[in-house]
């Protein structure tokens, strides 16, 4: 079931678009990654779909009950607050309060009833690891600790959907491992939404990719659907000769449609696999080119990853 419909989602900030013209769903029980380098406008989609910055253009929608409107989304007007957790990119919490007491706090800001707040507390402490050290004060916690009692402020009230702005990016290697475990563990039970540039981290953690550039999305699907649908076919070839002229040669071939080169590898996107390994190889043979290696496959989604993000 959808839990969220964004539809031609823009944000401009004076004539520059951070955001140009998202349209994409989230589904419930999904883990999705908004992947993409600096500046591409995560930080700006997730604070529209928090309902902290007001989008130019398009909207967002939540999958409300059926007592709702008639298509069961409402729309942002309503308080969606309720339905969403957020952890900032760069929280900032209250050096001088304990864990604890930030967490109670953050539960009565929700709303709940201070005895519900403190129960609610409990349970969240001891689900991010944090039962030992909630009585100290947030200013002696390290980074990881910081970024897991972040995300438990954002589950205090049990939202449906949780989004978290680069949970890791911060973190030394000891602190993404235990945050990523946490979200591993949250997963399961809430629909997630976290922004990323590390494509490993999409990769492992989540169902659905979200690739964005310059406000845009460059792919979007299951991490098999956007593999399957994105990757190119391509054959790499490397000699101990220089390569110059046999790239020059290739360049005339219909099935090649694009060659990077150094001096003594080659990089060539193909139309049909089958055809230009047939053609390449007889090539090779016929001029005696001394190969090392050859090479027939597909892109991986890092080389969609980095075309995406070189892409205008
Ligand atoms: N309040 C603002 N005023 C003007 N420009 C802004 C504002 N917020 C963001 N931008 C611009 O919008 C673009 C997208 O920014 P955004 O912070 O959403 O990107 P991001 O993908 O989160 O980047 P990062 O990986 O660095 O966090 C950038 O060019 C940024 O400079
Ligand atoms: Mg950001």
């Amino acid at each position: 079931m959808t839990l969220v419909k964004v539809q031609g989602l823009v944000k401009r900030f004076g004539p520059a678009a951070a955001v140009n013209g998202l349209t994409f769903d989230i589904k419930e029980g999904r883990c999705v990654a908004l992947l993409g380098p600096n500046g591409a406008g995560k930080t700006t989609t997730l604070k529209m779909l928090a309902g902290l910055l007001e989008p130019t253009e398009g909207e967002v929608r939540f999958a409300s009950g059926p007592e709702t409107a008639a298509s069961g989304f409402s729309r942002p007007s309503g308080d969606i607050r309720r339905l969403i957790g957020f952890l900032p990119q760069y929280p900032a919490f209250y050096n001088w309060m304990s864990g604890r007491e930030y967490l109670i706090y953050s539960g009565r800001l929700a709303g709940m009833s201070k005895l519900e707040a403190k129960r609610r507390t409990e349970e969240m402490l001891a689900t991010v690891g944090l039962a030992e050290a909630g009585n100290r004060r947030i200013g002696g916690y390290s980074g990881g600790m910081k970024q897991r009692l972040g995300i438990a402020q954002a589950l205090i009230h049990r939202p449906k959907l949780l989004l978290l702005d680069e949970p890791v990016s911060a973190l030394d290697p000891i602190g993404r491992r235990e945050v990523l475990d946490m979200i591993r563990l949250i997963r399961k039970e809430t629909t997630v939404l976290f922004s990323t540039h590390v494509l490993h981290d999409a990769e492992e953690m989540c169902d659905d990719i979200l690739i964005v550039n310059k406000g845009r999305i460059a792919a979007a699907g299951t991490i098999a659907e956007v593999r399957r649908q994105y990757s190119e076919p391509v054959i790499r070839v490397q000699a101990e000769a220089p390569l110059d002229e046999s790239v020059e040669r290739w360049r005339r071939f219909a099935c090649v449609n694009e060659i990077e080169s150094g001096r003594y590898e080659a990089r060539l996107s193909v139309t049909d696999l089958e055809q230009a390994r047939a053609s390449l190889w007889r090539d090779l043979g016929e001029h005696g080119v001394p190969v090392n290696r050859f090479e027939a496959g597909r892109t991986t989604l890092e080389e969609l990853f980095i075309k995406a993000v070189n892409a205008q």
